[in-house]
């Protein structure tokens, strides 16, 4: 048979950690695929669909900034992507061209493997009203979240969310005192950043079994979860959402659920620190 081929796409694409990951998976468990990492400009990315079936790919990953033209892209979508307003994993099904989002499984899953029982946790404080709040969001309504906050700088973007996502998830411009009886506190603002280290909210203000985590993996531990570690608050860190979202893909390409394993992990560590 031939080998089964998917890739993952995006402008610039040569610091994308994904071709690690699927290669990782793909030698693990001997399977005969290739993922290859494909700069698309911007203005090609329409051809480069059309292209996919004749390549022989079985399917792939959109990155920045191509996730939007992705959503209008594809013949199909599946609930997540809808929800989220973004594409970030293709595949073909039934003949056509589907597009899915997996950041907010690979949000939960992430939650799931280092903190089990979190869904408990609500209120939750989003800070941050961009893309992967927008994931986010949709992860926490779909584990029954009835009350999410999000707080943004720019107060019509967190107003905007919170008419999309409706009931439950309120919009605010500042932290103020939201946090008092919050059980998860998450960032998806690029607060915290390596380059950027500052603090994204101050987590002394949550309660004793409050749950801290980033969605910024570099840094592994951010100033808010350095923080939230020192006030004594369980912690989770963000690259295990960017391991956990690659599962659904590479199911679908390659056959195989695969496994994000400590291993893994520790590859992409030695990589980011290797990097910086
Ligand atoms: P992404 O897709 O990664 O979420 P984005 O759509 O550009 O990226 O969203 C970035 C988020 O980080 C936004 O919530 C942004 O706030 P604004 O909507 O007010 O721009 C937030 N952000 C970025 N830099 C920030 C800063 N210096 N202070 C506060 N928030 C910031």
């Amino acid at each position: 048979m031939a080998e089964k081929k998917a890739f993952v796409t995006g402008h610039p694409i040569t610091h994308s950690r994904s071709p690690k990951i699927h290669g990782y998976w793909l030698q693990q468990y001997g399977i005969d695929g290739s993922y290859q990492a494909i700069d698309v400009a911007p203005a090609d990315f329409a051809d480069f669909l059309k292209s996919l079936r004749e390549e022989g790919y079985r399917g792939g990953n959109v990155t920045i900034p191509h996730k939007e033209a992705a959503f209008a892209g594809v013949a199909r979508r599946d609930h997540a992507a809808d929800e989220i307003g973004a594409v970030n994993t293709l595949w073909f099904e039934d003949g056509v061209l589907w597009g899915g989002n997996t950041d907010g499984y690979g949000f939960a899953a992430n939650l799931d493997d280092h903190a089990p029982g979190w869904a408990a946790n609500g209120p939750a404080v989003v800070l941050g009203a961009g893309g992967a709040s927008r994931a986010v969001i949709h992860a926490l309504k779909e584990r029954g979240i009835k009350d999410i906050r999000i707080v943004n700088r720019t107060l019509a973007r967190a107003e905007e969310l919170s008419r999309h996502f409706g009931p439950g998830v309120s919009a605010h411009g500042a932290v103020g005192e939201l946090l008092a009886d919050a059980g998860l506190l998450i960032n998806t603002t690029a607060l915290g950043m390596h380059g950027n280290e500052t603090l994204a909210a101050d987590p002394a203000g949550l309660p004793d079994h409050a749950i801290v985590t980033d969605i910024v993996y570099v840094p592994l531990e951010t100033p808010l979860l350095a923080a939230a570690r020192a006030r004594g608050l369980k912690t989770v860190d963000g690259l295990g959402m960017l391991l956990h979202q690659a599962v659904p893909g590479f199911e679908r390409w390659f056959g195989r659920k695969p496994e994000v394993t400590p291993e893994l992990r520790r590859m992409i560590v030695a990589d980011i620190e290797g990097q910086r």
